[in-house]
């Protein structure tokens, strides 16, 4: 069934008609797509094609680096670099942004993108993908460091690659979220889930919690009351997922509801969360928020975070709007000093531990 079909290219030179710079940044996602195929194949080829394990050497951040993270990066930035339609790139596995070579001309675009996140899963064959995040250039010249520091809210485009069962791109130009499968028959993204929607309740979430005692009184709070279930505060059974792997624990949301929790956390206090703001929280916030979901840190919404530094890290909370602004008020009232101090489930009336039960 080829008829009706709505490639990735058509669809984005019709949602960019008439915008500024609306062929450029068509172009640009579509160069982003060239290299999303070729991170799907070596990813398919999983063991037979040479690419597991680590190469030994550390990112930035101090995590070790797969060799797939750096044949992603070298994909997009082989993909991105030549058609004169970004200024400069930058990324995860690199500490600083990319410089183009001279002879590429510089276009309007700054590119920033993890090119294999949650790529931990690789070696287990679990769903990994890669982010991006598009940004005008504003200057002339190479851009700076400083250049790419800019709050998410001015993100022209985004989005994510999820390399699952089937290969899929959702993204956004700031006109919905609208996700694209990849026929591998005819090696072209298909327009398959037009205008994403998360459902605005949800009774899913997603959070690592082996590291519970680490996270904050509103996070335990909040967490506690759905583990609680129907005899706690909620009324209701809530369920939880965790993959480990940010773009597919935002994809399950995306297609069904739910919340994805990184809270910030004492587990190591130099870090004030775990996700990256500019090539994750960002881009993935801008996604859910146009698939009419909610991004914070619990304090303020991701998007209007001021970027102090490329590699910086944020509290993410994303997903069903309610459960996000329920997170929110749970951290106001803390901060605030309204809610009741804190009493595990465990603890109440009528638990396993109380006097009545044991009676
Ligand atoms: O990039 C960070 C990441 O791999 C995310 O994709 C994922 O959600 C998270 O880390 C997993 O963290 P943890 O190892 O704590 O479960």
């Amino acid at each position: 069934m080829q008829q009706g079909r709505t490639t990735i290219s058509k669809f984005l030179i019709e949602q960019l008609r008439g915008a500024e710079d609306q062929a450029d940044l068509a172009a640009l996602l579509i160069d982003v797509t060239a290299a999303v195929k070729s991170i799907a194949s070596m990813t398919a080829k999983g063991a037979l094609g040479g690419f597991l394990g680590s190469l030994g050497t550390e990112n930035v951040q101090g995590e070790t680096q797969k060799k797939l993270d750096v044949l992603s990066n070298d994909a997009m930035i082989q993909a991105c670099e030549w058609g004169g339609l970004v200024a400069g790139m930058a990324s995860e596995e690199m500490d600083d942004p990319y410089t183009l070579p001279k002879e590429f001309e510089r276009g309007p675009y700054l590119l920033v993108f993890d090119p294999l996140d949650g790529s931990s899963n690789i070696d287990v064959n679990v769903s990994v993908g890669t982010i991006f995040s598009v940004l005008r250039h504003t200057k002339i010249g190479d851009p700076a460091t400083a250049d790419y520091l800019r709050p998410g809210v001015e993100q022209v485009a985004a989005g994510y690659a999820i390399y699952g069962p089937a290969t899929m791109m959702v993204l956004t130009v700031g006109k919905g979220t609208h996700g694209f499968t990849l026929d591998r028959e005819i090696g072209n993204f298909i327009l398959t889930h037009p205008d994403l929607k998360i459902p605005e309740d949800t009774s899913e979430f997603a959070i690592n919690a082996s590291n519970e005692r680490f996270w904050e009184p509103p996070v335990q709070r909040y967490v506690a009351e759905c583990k609680a279930g129907k005899t706690g505060d909620r009324g209701r059974d809530f369920n939880m997922r965790w993959i480990a792997s940010m773009v597919a624990d935002v994809h399950r949301i995306l297609m069904r509801g739910g919340i994805f929790m990184y809270p910030k956390d004492t587990k190591d206090l130099s870090k004030p969360g775990r996700l990256r703001l500019m090539y994750e929280a960002n881009p993935i916030g801008f996604i859910v928020e146009q698939a009419g979901g909610a991004a914070s840190t619990g304090r303020a919404r991701i998007m209007s975070v001021p970027p102090t530094s490329l590699h910086q890290r944020v509290p993410v909370m994303l997903g069903s709007k309610n459960e996000i602004e329920r997170l929110e008020r749970y951290h106001r009232e803390y901060d605030s000093g309204e809610d009741k101090p804190f009493v595990s489930p465990l603890f109440k009336d009528r638990s396993l531990y109380s006097d009545d039960a044991r009676a």
